[in-house]
């Protein structure tokens, strides 16, 4: 297994400096989520974006055991999508879907990696309680991302925040460290037990993701390769902030005005 990865505080900057310019990326994609606006036109002010920064896209072409290179620089998860959604011209948004954008970049030689599940228009109540249950669930487990804690307590808060709303998470996928590589150790799981797993340490980043289902937790992978859907056909959310472990608690480094309204 890989170290974990401490970094010192100039890293740290550095990373905040690649949080803040994936935190302006997805800003700019949630500029332009409206009914009618396709998914593959939000990877087009996606990779504009990216390339207004200087900054390269932590996702396109990027390869993981047994799947294609990663074919854009946005996952865009539409309704029953859990992640992993693969920008296409003829996905259109529509009023009441809820759209996850996940992006990352790489600058000056550190990523940051963040996520948002927007809705488009009015949403049904249904649907709005996921967006809440699930962006507080990310909120309950950054609170836990101190040193002194373990993982566990981590993952514990997104676990039950989203199980108290009768709500399920995902098994099988994780958060995970970052730096100057986009997925590092430790694994960030999505459930787990206070007191155990990797004692957190001053120094570690972390990219939370709190991945929450309407229903049961078992997904599919899709025909693409990549996207991941519910097996039965609920909503799914996803919200996603790198986030800094310093000595004196969590410091988020993707923060943005987004994550103030919902
Ligand atoms: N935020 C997700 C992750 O860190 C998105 C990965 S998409 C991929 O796993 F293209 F990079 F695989
Ligand atoms: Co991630």
């Amino acid at each position: 297994m890989q170290k974990i990865k401490i970094k010192n505080r100039l890293e740290i900057e550095k990373m905040k400096h690649s949080g803040q310019a994936a935190a302006e990326v997805l800003q700019s994609i949630a500029d332009a989520i409206q009914p009618g606006v396709s998914t593959y036109e939000l990877e087009m002010i996606s990779r504009k974006a990216i390339a207004e920064l200087n900054a390269t896209s932590s996702f396109l072409n990027y390869v993981i055991p047994d799947h294609p290179p990663y074919p854009a620089t946005i996952c865009v998860s539409v309704n029953n999508i859990v992640i992993h959604g693969i920008p296409d011209q003829s996905e259109v948004l529509q009023e009441g879907d809820i759209v996850g954008v996940d992006t990352a970049v790489h600058i000056n030689g550190y990523h940051g990696d963040n996520a948002f599940t927007f809705p488009v228009g009015q949403v049904a109540p249904n649907a709005r309680k996921l967006l809440e249950v699930t962006k507080e669930s990310l909120y309950a487990a950054i609170s836990e991302a101190k040193p002194g804690n373990r993982m566990g307590d981590v993952s514990f808060q997104l676990q039950s925040v989203a199980e108290s709303a009768g709500f399920s998470v995902l098994q099988n996928f994780s958060g995970h460290g970052i730096g100057r590589s986009l997925h590092e150790e430790p694994q960030v799981p999505t459930n787990g037990t206070p007191g155990r797993g990797t004692r957190l340490r001053a120094g570690m980043v972390l990219a939370i993701e709190a991945m929450v289902n309407e229903g049961h937790s078992s997904v599919d992978e899709m025909d693409d390769g990549w996207g991941i859907e519910t097996s039965d056909g609920s909503l799914s959310a996803l919200f996603e902030h790198t986030v800094a472990i310093l000595s004196d608690g969590p410091e988020i480094l993707t923060g943005s005005p987004i994550w103030e309204n919902l």
